[in-house]
């Protein structure tokens, strides 16, 4: 009997998880921390929305399994969210389905999208699940650097130019953690043609959409006319609502990959809890 597991193999002990031990050391030494451990608000969500939830809750019928790939009138409210504030078009049906937060939603769509050897091209340093989701399903990854810069779209061309098999998927992640990098929407724009050019997925992790300075709002990729095309973004309640431990994201774009992912759900979830996604 093997105790040897192909997954646990390639996976190291969670970077967050070992920065929570080594802030629960220093707090039972009592040395004064400030921690930066886990992107935690440090506000309550708005009021309207708990109270949502505990009206939704007390009724009797709230309690069954709910829907995997988001009640509907949810997914149409994310929709009119992208129609708002990017200008996008989204259909609630085929374009629209919600997760269990982004991190969810980007290790399912891994799981959906990915066959064992696929080679994916991640941001490094990254999230830990841009790479790690992958790995799971079996990919390999191929890192690409974090900066938006001349050297990144150097990087794509050489990982398109000298990698086998030709990467398939692309991840990005703007406001970038942990780097805080941005993007406007030029970079997205070169990025989309490039999808094309090389018939590569981009999956855009926009968990930060809500958190900028200055008044300029973060742009989505799918602002790009036909970024549809090639592209799924990423969007969560944890940080825009203060509401990390709801575990309540979406994904939104291209419906070949949101057919995708919302079929791998069905057979994995049946949805967050109704209350939560009526007052999400
Ligand atoms: C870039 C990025 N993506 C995704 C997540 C996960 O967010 P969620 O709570 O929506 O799963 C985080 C959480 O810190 C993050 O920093």
């Amino acid at each position: 009997m093997s105790d040897e597991f192909y997954r646990i193999k390639r996976l190291p002990p969670y970077v967050i998880a070992e920065v929570n031990a080594m802030r629960h050391e220093a707090r039972r030494a009592g040395r004064d921390i400030i921690d930066l451990g886990m992107g935690n608000p440090d506000h309550p969500p708005p009021q309207h929305v708990i109270d949502k939830l505990c009206e939704v809750a007390a009724k009797p019928g709230a309690h069954g399994y709910s829907q995997s790939k988001g009640i509907p009138g949810l997914r149409k409210a994310q929709a009119n969210y992208y129609g708002r504030r990017f200008n996008v078009d989204l259909d609630p049906d085929r374009e629209v389905v919600v997760t269990m937060g982004s991190k969810e939603g980007l290790s399912s769509m891994a799981t959906a999208i990915t066959a064992p050897g696929d080679v994916i091209l991640a941001p490094s340093p990254s999230y830990p699940i841009h790479t790690f989701g992958f790995i799971i399903a079996g990919a390999t990854i191929r890192s690409v650097p974090t900066r938006p810069d001349e050297r990144y779209w150097r990087a794509l061309e050489n990982a398109m130019d000298y990698t086998v098999p030709r990467p398939t998927v692309l991840v990005v992640n703007y406001p970038s953690n942990p780097t805080a990098e941005t993007v406007d929407l030029a970079f997205y724009e070169r990025l989309v043609a490039w999808a094309k050019e090389n018939r590569v997925w981009v999956l855009s992790d926009l968990a930060y959409s809500e958190l900028y300075y200055d008044g300029k709002p973060t742009r989505s990729i799918l602002e790009v006319p036909g970024a549809k095309d090639v592209a799924v973004e990423f969007t969560s309640m944890s940080k825009t609502y203060s509401m990390a431990g709801w575990r309540m994201g979406f994904a939104v774009g291209n419906p070949t990959l949101i057919s995708a992912l919302t079929r791998v759900k069905s057979y994995l979830d049946y949805g967050a809890f109704t209350p939560i996604q009526a007052a999400a």
